[in-house]
């Protein structure tokens, strides 16, 4: 076997039984797709070389967490030289943003982002105070049209990501296309502005412009320790809570649910991404501890890899979007309410696309659980 069909990550893994952080070497084949693990500092191997279609190439990056065979494994360092030139010297993090005559075409631009490539590590719907903004854009505030822009980015919520992909910085401002929306359209009509921009302010979405920008900015939004950064936009009142599951949001549908759910006129007052420990999916799923024979597997698949929450606004939402998810099981699903999320979306019955609160009296809570608890 060359060197080159191989990719070496180190990868931890907290092993909740012997409360340990433990450490692996993950190598992973790109020919037949199999990972192997090997223990640094057992000197043994740890899991054989085993086919395993649900990791991809795409997942292998640093910082990433990944699923291996139910195990939640946060890649930290590169495991050779090659893999290291090869995935890192390309990859780079850019902020994305959403901007607010955009954020109802979301799903759109979501889709977008993912089928050209790119990662979302991080995502969350703000409201930007006048200071925060002002913050933000303090590179523009001599210019001309300082004081428009600011008052644009406060006038509604906003949607900030964190984007990784090869040479994101650049390839993200290439997708966005000219600052101008009616002259994107002219210049460059597939672009994200031409698209969905609006005119020369309202410009749909903005992309970090240097690496040094994109550091900046995503602590910004995304900070490193300490500050929260802007906080989410969930209201807590008339909503109920769906959770984009992880199986889902590896898949890459995440723009495309967001999409349904909003073509199906439920209004999204809150979105944002979480990874969850098992200690939180067994506090959020304590409902069903018991009462349903899948719990378990329930968990193993809520912490299997990043999941996206929504607060879906509107006094009957608990209802209306549970009648809008369909059946548990996708198959019977796409029997009986072929329109469904779950019947689009769904593949099985603990991969069903997504999760919604059953109970009505259940949905702030749930809600809370996430935008409230989680998000601290
Ligand atoms: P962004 O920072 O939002 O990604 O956009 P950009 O680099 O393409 O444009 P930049 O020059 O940094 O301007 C920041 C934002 O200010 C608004 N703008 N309005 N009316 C105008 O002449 C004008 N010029 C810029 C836009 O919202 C622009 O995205
Ligand atoms: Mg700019």
């Amino acid at each position: 076997m060359s060197e080159e069909d191989r990719y070496v990550f180190i990868a931890e893994w907290y092993d909740p039984n012997a409360a340990l952080q433990r450490r692996y070497q993950l190598f992973f084949y790109t020919k037949d797709g199999s990972v192997e693990m090997y223990d640094v500092k057992n000197h043994r191997v740890f899991l054989r070389r085993t086919k395993y279609d649900e990791l991809h190439k795409e997942d292998l990056f640093l910082g990433n967490k990944i699923n291996v065979f139910s195990r939640q494994l946060h890649l930290v360092d590169y495991g050779d030289q090659y893999t290291s030139r090869k995935v890192g010297s390309k990859k780079e993090k850019t902020l994305a943003l959403i901007k607010p005559d955009a954020v109802i075409k979301m799903g759109s631009i979501i889709e977008t982002i993912l089928d050209s490539g790119f990662t979302i590590t991080k995502m969350k719907m703000v409201l930007l105070s006048r200071k925060e903004a002002m913050d933000f854009y303090n590179e523009h505030q001599s210019k001309p049209f300082f004081n428009d822009l600011v008052n644009f980015m406060i006038s509604g919520p906003i949607v900030a990501m964190e984007v990784i992909g090869d040479e994101a910085v650049s390839s993200w401002r290439k997708l966005l296309g000219p600052t101008n929306s009616s002259i994107a359209r002219s210049e460059s009509p597939e672009s994200i502005r031409a698209k969905f921009g609006t005119d020369g302010t309202k410009n749909a979405a903005h992309g970090s412009d240097s690496i040094a920008s994109a550091a900046r900015e995503l602590e910004f939004f995304f900070p490193s320790s300490g500050d929260r950064g802007p906080k989410n936009t969930a209201n807590f009142k008339d909503c109920t809570c769906c959770i984009i599951k992880p199986h889902a949001v590896s898949e890459g549908l995440t723009g495309k649910i967001v999409n349904a759910i909003l073509d199906a006129d439920f209004k999204i007052s809150a979105i944002q991404m979480f990874t969850m420990e098992k200690a939180n999916a067994e506090e959020f799923y304590e409902v069903y501890k018991g009462v349903v024979a899948e719990y378990s597997d329930m968990l193993v698949e809520l912490c299997s890899g990043p999941c996206v929450a929504l607060e879906i606004q509107e006094a009957n939402a608990p209802k209306r979007f549970r009648d809008y998810c369909g059946p548990t099981d996708p198959e019977i699903a796409r029997h009986l309410r072929p329109k469904t999320l779950r019947a689009h979306f769904g593949k099985s019955k603990i991969k069903n696309a997504v999760h919604c609160t059953d109970l009505p009296e259940d949905a702030v809570l749930e809600v809370q659980y996430f935008f409230k608890i989680l998000d601290n």
